[in-house]
């Protein structure tokens, strides 16, 4: 049976998705879970990109073990020393090396030569290897590329000391068999002695999973992922799809992976609640309608004998019920820590304890607190900023059917602690006016979305937001769960405006 290496690009190429922005703690903590779900590489981010950046890609090389810590970086010496400096407290640290060689790449990004893009790769893949013993190379826009001078590209990088080569379809262009028959005239051009192929797919025309599929179909060694299939535009291929396609049609592929697959469900559900990306009903595998079976027909058919309608054991991917959690407002810390490392969770002691202080209100709000309700406290806790520049103090809001809504809100941040109160049409509107008042910060409020966590009237409430400044593309989001609807989005919004000044844009008018 053939090793097919997981390379999980989430907190890199997923990161790039439109909107994410994750703080350190959330990528440690999605990095921690990666690595129960046992990827073989963790592409943890661009170090050269910013100093957050490269504090991100250094925590998760010093935290994680037993997997391989990456780190993308230009074809440029200061990128990839960056990178080194990122990743050399790695168990097994990479540096991932890319320069475009597509025509329409070198000639209108690059304007480079070919001749000039060839130098660029030997002399930038020669400088990684002096200093990392894995070294990855992607030639950008591979699968737009004159297979001729791809194979040149290859084969020099394989020179200069490349030990795996990655092969990006970067604007997801090509069908399956074109993809596939790409690597395989790839191989039959270049001696890869000991070096791996790699498979990197975009998901433009809806085939990344398959164009995947085919690259293993073709030889590929390793392929490069994201959970939920995140990532720049359409999206990356999705892990979790990837992986129960070869454990399931093991007789056609003749290839395995290390991963858990019981830690799927939960690693999908991990990143959508911190991204803020909404894993749609449908999406195969992890989706929330991927086991419901609608039809009297199928319903019949599945209580007779499960594999009458389903394909996929729903245990295999770790799809458990939401269970009723046994604790309640007289449980100790110790039993309310056991139950966190059950969940998969193992917060350090001030996030522990304030966790714990958020339970416990909690238990005294809710009749009954479930695991989603917990894990909904975890993530608000992830979710938010390092440094807040903002903290709310104090909320009432005033509403109802008849006449304007008041809000008062104190918050404290740069300036101390400001009051204000806002007379507006509906509770958020005034809120939401109150709160720009006192942070000085006027953004655009491109979305708002409000779920419950659970079923029933006392249910926490998960308000999402995105901001955005004016004039600028670029979006903030926030998120909060709390029993109070209306406590959750002036808490989510204010998630929002602390990233925002974090980034650098003060004033919010962009
Ligand atoms: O899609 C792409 O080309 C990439 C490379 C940097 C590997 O993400
Ligand atoms: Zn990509």
């Amino acid at each position: 049976m053939k090793r097919v290496r997981i390379f999980d690009t989430t907190l890199r190429d997923g990161e790039q998705s439109p909107g994410v922005s994750l703080t350190m703690a959330e990528k440690l903590e999605i990095g921690r879970q990666l690595a129960r779900l046992r990827v073989d590489v963790i592409e943890a981010g661009y170090a050269a990109a910013s100093p957050g950046d490269f504090a991100s890609v250094q925590t998760l090389a010093k935290e994680l073990r037993d997997v391989s810590v990456c780190s993308l970086a230009r074809a440029l010496e200061g990128d990839i020393e960056r990178a080194y400096e990122a990743v050399r407290p790695a168990a097994d640290p990479r540096i991932h090396v890319f320069i475009a060689t597509s025509d329409v790449h070198m000639r209108h990004k690059l304007r480079m030569t070919r001749e000039q893009v060839l130098e660029q790769i030997g002399r930038s893949v020669r400088h990684a290897a002096k200093l990392a013993p894995s070294i990855e190379f992607s030639p950008e826009d591979g699968g737009r590329t004159d297979p001729d001078f791809l194979a040149l590209a290859v084969q020099t990088a394989i020179k200069a000391g490349a030990t795996v080569i990655n092969i990006p379809d970067t604007v997801g262009y090509l069908l399956p068999s074109e993809f596939g028959a790409r690597l395989r005239r790839l191989r039959e051009q270049v001696d890869f002695g000991s070096v791996q192929l790699s498979a990197h797919c975009h998901d433009d025309l809806g085939l990344a999973v398959a164009n995947t599929l085919a690259a293993i179909e073709a030889g590929a060694d390793q392929v490069e992922v994201t959970i939920n299939g995140i990532g720049e535009r359409a999206g990356n291929a999705a892990l979790e799809e990837i992986a129960v396609a070869l454990r399931l049609r093991q007789e056609m592929y003749g290839a395995e992976t290390r991963l858990d697959l019981g830690q799927i469900v939960r690693t999908s559900q991990l990143v959508s609640r911190l991204t803020g990306m909404v894993v749609p009903p449908n999406k195969a595998v992890v989706g929330a309608n991927a086991f419901a079976h609608e039809s009297g027909i199928h319903q019949d058919g599945v209580i007779k004998e499960r594999t009458t309608y389903e394909i996929i054991d729903p245990d295999m991917v770790g799809l458990t019920e939401n269970k009723q959690l046994v604790l309640g407002k007289h449980s100790g810390r110790n039993a309310f820590r056991r139950h966190l490392e059950g969940l998969g969770y193992a917060p350090e002691e001030p996030e522990f304890q304030e966790l714990f202080g958020r339970f416990k209100e909690l238990c005294d709000r809710k009749k009954s607190v479930t695991d989603d309700d917990i894990v909904a406290l975890l993530d608000d806790r992830f979710h938010r900023s390092d440094n807040p520049a903002f903290t709310l103090d104090f909320l009432h809001v005033s509403c109802g059917s008849f006449g304007l809504a008041t809000a008062t809100v104190k918050v404290t941040g740069p300036a101390g602690t400001v009051q204000e109160a806002v007379v507006a049409g509906g509770g958020v509107e005034a809120m939401y006016q109150a709160l720009d008042s006192v942070t000085g910060v006027r953004p655009e409020l491109a979305s708002y979305t409000i779920a419950a966590v659970t079923s029933g009237p006392d249910a926490l409430g998960e308000v999402r937001v995105q901001l955005r400044t004016g004039g600028s593309s670029r979006v903030f989001s926030g998120k909060s769960a709390c029993i109070d609807v209306l406590e959750a989005s002036a808490r989510a919004y204010l998630d929002a405006v602390n990233k925002l000044v974090a980034a650098g844009q003060p004033d919010g008018r962009g």
